[in-house]
């Protein structure tokens, strides 16, 4: 599905249909729907709006046929809704609604919708461009690499046309900047998806390896060996269960320029979460493949950031490896000796996403960054806390993860930050090492913040817990269920933003 900017009449459009807004609060016609509804005879202002009492509520929609009047075939109306609740989050929502229904009807190949939100008065139109593509091409990602019947959309050409000549340009940047991230998500997301079969540390690092060479990124790939010399203790512990080797990636992101900031994103890569010898119940073993979605996320973000070129340098970390029980696995009562010295006791094999992390964020240390920040499927806790719509954001400087909230809201996702006390290290006290790897069940997605923050010296360091938000049983706004790619929007207009 393509997605393109014009100016032009929509009188003048050959399309299958038409796409007009009304909101529910202001049914005055903009002068792009006047001249339309001028050619229709009044089919909106009097047909549609007076006799049918078509109201404009959020995401209401009707479809009548033109009769030739004008050359597309079929016009649509959707409600935008109430103008002070009319924000670019239900402009991306609606986008996706509108295409889905349009891509199930009946000969729709090709759709024109007007630059929808601009007489809300409260943005620009790269802003309403960018929610509008972003809401589409979203909605019509589908994971079909495995059904032997792919599902190809209906719809080939989406137009979204300005009727101000100078709206054009910005709107044009708007739909540009949505195909960079959602095509990086769309990335994300089928790494996710990809069953653990087939997604390994080895064949993640493989994809990893690829993505440099295409986009001119550098990349180090570590082994056991090399990792063992590097004292990457508290990971390799986790992977030692497996039959699988474990990896870890690094991957770098150089402007051209000189750098304003150096940024590190860490990305959990637990290619198959077992519980270990603390083995999962059946049911929650069941998404356990998406375990490696941090690492998918930050792959995707410096997809968008090779494309976007920031002047910032951004470090991609993963430690890839699976949570397997077996003869070899890591025991409960195990005593590690991180990367940075500190030991820990293993109280729990499943509270593993924390021990990768550990190291890594030790590694990122010596590469002394302005930021750093990790983001996993870490803590069921936080999918109690926050749902499954809610992004978990800690760490140790409250300013830049409310620069990072706000970007959420800007980029249409949603993050709440949960509390570290200095004093929660009390519930990861051990008796025979300098900490456990578990605390008691409550508060459980701020005490696993505050094991992690034992093992970086950052100021600026944050942690994002996805548990919830990376995967999701039920569709949830422009999003359908399974994959979601949350935060590679975030986090790259987080970069875009320094
Ligand atoms: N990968 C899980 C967290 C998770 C749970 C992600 C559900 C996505 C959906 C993590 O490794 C884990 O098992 N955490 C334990 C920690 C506990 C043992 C302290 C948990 O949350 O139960
Ligand atoms: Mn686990
Ligand atoms: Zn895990």
């Amino acid at each position: 599905m393509d997605i393109s900017v014009k100016h032009q009449d929509l009188t003048t459009i050959l399309a299958n249909v038409v796409v007009l807004g009304i909101f529910e609060d202001d049914k005055n016609l903009n002068p792009a729907q006047t001249i339309v509804d001028k050619s229709l005879k009044g089919l909106i202002s009097n047909y549609l709006i007076k006799s049918e009492g078509f109201k404009g509520k959020f995401a209401d929609s009707v479809i009548v046929p033109t009769q030739l009047k004008i050359p597309a075939d079929k016009l649509m109306l959707v409600g935008l809704g109430k103008k002070k609740e009319f924000d670019c989050s239900k402009l991306r929502e609606l986008c996706a609604k509108v295409i889905k229904q349009l891509d199930k009807s009946l000969n729709i190949k090709n759709v024109s919708i007007e630059l929808l939100g601009l007489t809300s008065g409260n943005f620009d139109a790269q802003s309403c461009a960018n929610a509008m593509s972003e809401g589409m091409l979203i909605a019509m990602y589908d994971y079909d690499k495995y059904k032997t019947k792919k599902s190809t959309p209906q719809i080939k050409k989406v137009r979204i046309v300005a009727y101000d000549t100078k709206d054009e340009k910005s709107a044009k940047a708007g739909v540009n900047s949505a195909k960079i991230l959602c095509s990086a998500m769309d990335f994300t997301k089928d790494l996710i998806n990809e069953p653990a079969q087939n997604a390994t540390p080895e064949t993640i690092s493989q994809v990893a390896k690829n993505l440099s060479t295409d986009l001119g990124l550098t990349i180090k790939i570590y082994n056991k060996k090399q990792l063992s010399d590097m004292n990457f203790n508290a990971f390799l512990a986790v992977g030692q269960g497996s039959e699988r080797e474990p990896k870890f990636i690094h991957l770098t992101y150089k402007p051209a320029k000189k750098a304003k900031k150096k940024i590190v994103l860490i990305g959990k890569g637990i290619t198959f979460d077992s519980g270990g010898l603390d083995i999962k119940p059946a049911n929650s073993m069941l998404t356990m493949k998406t375990d490696m979605s941090g690492c998918a996320t930050v792959l995707g973000v410096i997809q968008a950031i090779a494309a976007l070129k920031p002047d910032v340098e951004v470090h991609v970390l993963s430690a890839l490896c699976e949570n397997m029980p077996s003869g070899s696995s890591y025991k409960q009562g195990d005593v590690l000796t991180a990367k940075n010295g500190k030991t820990i006791e293993v109280d729990n094999t499943d509270a593993e996403g924390r021990l990768t992390l550990a190291d890594v964020l030790t590694y990122a240390d010596e590469l002394n960054a302005d930021e750093v920040i990790d983001i996993a499927t870490l803590t069921g806790a936080c999918i109690v806390a926050l749902g499954q719509n809610i992004t978990g954001i800690m760490g140790n400087n409250h300013n830049m993860i409310e620069n990072i909230i706000n970007i959420g809201k800007k980029s249409g996702e949603t993050l709440w930050e949960l509390p570290i006390f200095d004093d929660m290290q009390d519930m990861l006290k051990s008796d025979i090492a300098d900490m456990r790897n578990t605390g008691s069940r409550f508060a459980g997605a701020s005490v696993a913040g505050r094991f992690l923050q034992n093992f970086t010296k950052s100021k600026n360091w944050a942690h994002i817990d996805i548990a919830g938000t990376a995967f999701i049983d039920k569709p949830y706004r422009e999003l359908n269920k399974g994959a979601t790619g949350v935060m590679v929007r975030t986090l790259t207009n987080y970069i875009m933003s320094l």
